[in-house]
């Protein structure tokens, strides 16, 4: 375990990043932090150490993992030539939490990490201590996140540890990290004309001022198209499957999911929050531990056992920050019924509504 915060640039922080790259350049793997959640890295190159990765995180094999660089020269002899269009998003959003899935140039990363596709997804992150690791290893750096597959994914170094200790090789601890929810995944379908494979810290929005077409499957905001709020029995409209094949192969696990059931509540806001706390006195009388998600402004309404506030409604960015530690908040108190308030899926929204949709594996209710 390595202490390096951004920025540092002492002595220590100096060794401790040799001391990481040295591991990960020599097959280990050694989690480390970006702006978005902690990554678990390993050399994209060899395929013992990538295997390593989904050992420790208990991953399934076909889900692929992000390649990370730290500068755009890495691309070569990693990615086939780039197009203008991910030329023009690269300039405009990296560093930063946009991640791009290119046609691969075979053989230059193992296997293991592409899941044996053509294409692998490449990102550059914008955090100093992940872009001095990944420059110091001198490799292309294989990365998905840091916690056991299925848990939320870590924000904290601490979370990291929850998960993963005595499982790796090393931990590189640079305090809480900024985004708090993954990168935006997307593919270039045509010149001008982007797919966005997982929404996340890059927003829809931000994409279309760079792309004039920006694509996204309904499902991935945890909505389903044409789904207004309803007149009927809110019990008539669980979806309990997501409605399309997901493209990006990660999308269709359940992820980001605390143990207890959790069902995600959309809908006008005062009609959801007296709909959940209608449902936790009911469960309260069941006697089960009771868990409410919610926002500042609203978590006056609820009595359940834990009433975890994830950020604020009218600053989504720190509900975003906050979602995978409130998730594991509710693990920590034993709750075992948990009903989550929806949020509106304008902005970083979109990929908050997505990783809650994911958190209750899809147990949608529209009030
Ligand atoms: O913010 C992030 O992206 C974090 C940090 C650590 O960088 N990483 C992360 O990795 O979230 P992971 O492995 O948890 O998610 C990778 C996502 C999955 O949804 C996977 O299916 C998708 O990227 N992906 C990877 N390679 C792909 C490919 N060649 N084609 C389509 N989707 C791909
Ligand atoms: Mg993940």
């Amino acid at each position: 375990l390595w202490q390096v915060l951004p920025g540092a640039d002492d002595q220590a922080a100096r060794g401790a990043i040799a001391e990481a790259a040295q591991l990960l350049s020599g097959g280990g793997v050694v989690a480390f932090p970006t702006e978005t959640v902690y990554g678990l890295g390993a050399d994209a190159r060899q395929t013992s150490a990538v295997e390593q990765v989904f050992a420790a995180k208990g991953r399934p094999s076909d889900n692929p993992l992000i390649v990370h660089i730290a500068d755009e020269s890495q691309l070569e002899g990693l990615v086939q030539p780039v197009g203008d269009t991910e030329r023009a998003l690269m300039r405009r959003f990296w560093p930063g939490p946009l991640t791009i899935v290119m046609p691969a140039v075979p053989g230059a990363v193992s296997p293991r990490v592409t899941a044996g596709l053509d294409t692998v997804a490449v990102r550059m992150p914008q955090h100093d201590v992940a872009l001095r690791l990944i420059a110091a290893a001198g490799c292309p750096v294989a990365a998905p996140s840091a916690n056991r597959s299925g848990r939320p994914s870590p924000t904290l170094a601490d979370h990291v540890r929850e998960d993963l200790d005595g499982r790796i090789d090393g931990l590189v601890d640079g305090g809480p990290t900024g985004v708090g929810l993954e990168s935006t995944v997307v593919m270039v379908e045509a010149p001008g004309v982007v797919r966005i494979l997982r929404p996340g810290g890059v927003t829809a929005e931000q994409l279309r001022e760079v792309v004039p077409t920006v694509l996204l499957d309904e499902t991935l905001a945890g909505l389903d198209s044409g789904q207004a709020p309803s007149t009927a029995a809110p019990e008539q409209q669980l979806h309990a499957e997501p409605q399309a094949a997901p493209r990006s192969p990660g999308m269709k696990y359940a992820h980001y999911a605390p143990r207890g059931t959790m069902l995600l509540v959309n809908g006008d806001a005062s009609q959801a929050c007296d709909y959940i706390q209608r449902e936790v006195a009911a469960a309260a009388a069941r006697g089960e531990v009771t868990g409410v998600l919610t926002y500042e402004e609203h978590k006056h309404y609820f009595t359940a056992d834990e009433v975890v506030v994830c950020g604020s409604l009218e600053q989504l960015e720190t509900a975003a920050q906050g979602l995978y530690a409130a998730l594991r908040e509710f693990d920590v108190r034993g709750v075992e019924s948990i009903w989550a308030e929806a949020c509106p899926s304008d902005g970083i929204g979109l990929a908050l509504m997505n990783r809650l949709a994911k958190a209750a594996a899809n147990r949608i209710v529209y009030v």
